[in-house]
């Protein structure tokens, strides 16, 4: 387990023709330097096939104003993605992969579709429980997923900081629980730890568990911790960096953090990553992106998010630090991406939604 803080924790008119590509597919790219992104030279701009849908444009247009190094970037979901570079192989635009899931890095990894860095800022900036030992991808921000409670209804004595989300089980919270449905990555890499750590039948234990104590299953993480607030749910779990945005609007929401098995293996975390692929046209430029986001640009990155620096020199934005330190579970990348489907297939056969 790592503490969180202090510790570890050209041709203008194939450019053109090229970003008409990329506008085709998908749902937008944003040429952050003006029209300069369309017609500059291809060797400053730095393209990326990212997953991940927030906060990019503050930190991309940080990273062009100071290095003069202008971002394109495509989103799409995870999966889509890494199909489309697969299928464009040494004709891909793209230079880097960006997502919000260590599972979905490992298997680009395991794709074959990242080429490693080998770089001391990283080496130094990147914890090494964030980020592949063999440097093919590097986490840039992490984010807890969390029991939240209603401070009205529940004395957080109530837990247990053994093993939080399996008490959860316990019928002594039946018809007080909230949370994600199962579709959603969050749910499915929490369920896939719980796999891990437990072993698939006691794992199904604590999911059919949840399902007997009759949890309500909510779409949204900011509608859970509405109900949590409302009381309408006593209990639930849900990323931190959610009530972070909901405290930013209102700072008398009754919900509280509760840092899930601090005396067991450390709360589930999971990160935003970055990789350069091994058919990118600028891998120079996608690693000096990666670099920076990890290091000078970490504040741009998280903090418009709430989400918390993987970088142990750089502070957390001062509504997070308010949820004080924690200790985390040790990322098991491989296992939240070689696990996915079981989980999956768990959850559907306890009749978890
Ligand atoms: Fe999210």
């Amino acid at each position: 387990m790592f503490g969180l803080s202090g510790v570890g924790r050209s041709h203008r008119g194939r450019a053109a023709n090229r970003l008409t590509v990329l506008v085709s597919i998908a749902a937008f790219v944003v040429p952050l330097s003006g029209c300069g992104a369309v017609t500059a030279g291809e060797s400053d701009t730095v393209r990326v096939y990212t997953g991940r849908h927030y906060d990019l444009e503050q930190a991309f247009e940080d990273f062009s104003e100071e290095t003069g190094i202008s971002v394109e970037f495509l989103s799409g979901s995870d999966a889509e993605l890494r199909e489309r570079i697969a299928a464009e192989g040494e004709d891909t635009q793209a230079d880097v992969y960006m997502t919000v899931d260590a599972g979905n890095l490992w298997k680009a990894e395991q794709d074959g579709l990242l080429t490693p860095l080998d770089s001391a800022r990283l080496e130094e900036g990147v914890p090494e429980g964030l980020r592949d030992p063999e440097g093919h991808w590097y986490g840039l921000s992490m984010r807890a997923r969390t029991v939240m409670y209603n401070p009205d209804e529940v004395d957080p004595g109530e837990f247990s900081a053994e093993d939080t989300y399996a008490q959860l089980a316990e019928s002594a919270w039946k018809g007080r629980l909230c949370m994600r449905n199962s579709t959603n990555s969050y749910t499915q890499s929490l369920v896939a730890s719980l796999i891990d750590n437990h072993g698939e039948r006691r794992a199904r234990e604590i999911v059919g568990g949840w399902v007997d104590n009759d949890v309500e299953i909510i779409n949204n993480d900011v509608r859970i911790l509405e109900n949590v607030d409302a009381g309408t749910c006593d209990v639930a779990i849900t990323n931190h960096y959610y009530l972070a945005r909901l405290l930013a609007d209102d700072g008398d929401l009754s919900v509280r953090p509760f840092w899930a098995n601090q005396d067991g293996r450390g709360t589930h975390v999971n990160i935003s990553g970055a990789g350069v692929l091994a058919e990118a046209d600028h891998p120079e430029l996608g690693r000096e992106l990666i670099e920076w986001l990890a290091t000078t640009g970490q504040n741009s990155f998280v903090d418009g998010n709430h989400e918390y620096p993987v970088n142990p020199e750089v502070d957390p934005e001062p509504i997070i630090a308010e949820f004080g330190e924690f200790d985390y579970e040790p990322i098991e990348a491989e296992a939240y991406g070689s696990l996915n489907s079981r989980a999956v297939r768990l959850m559907n056969e306890v009749g978890y939604e």
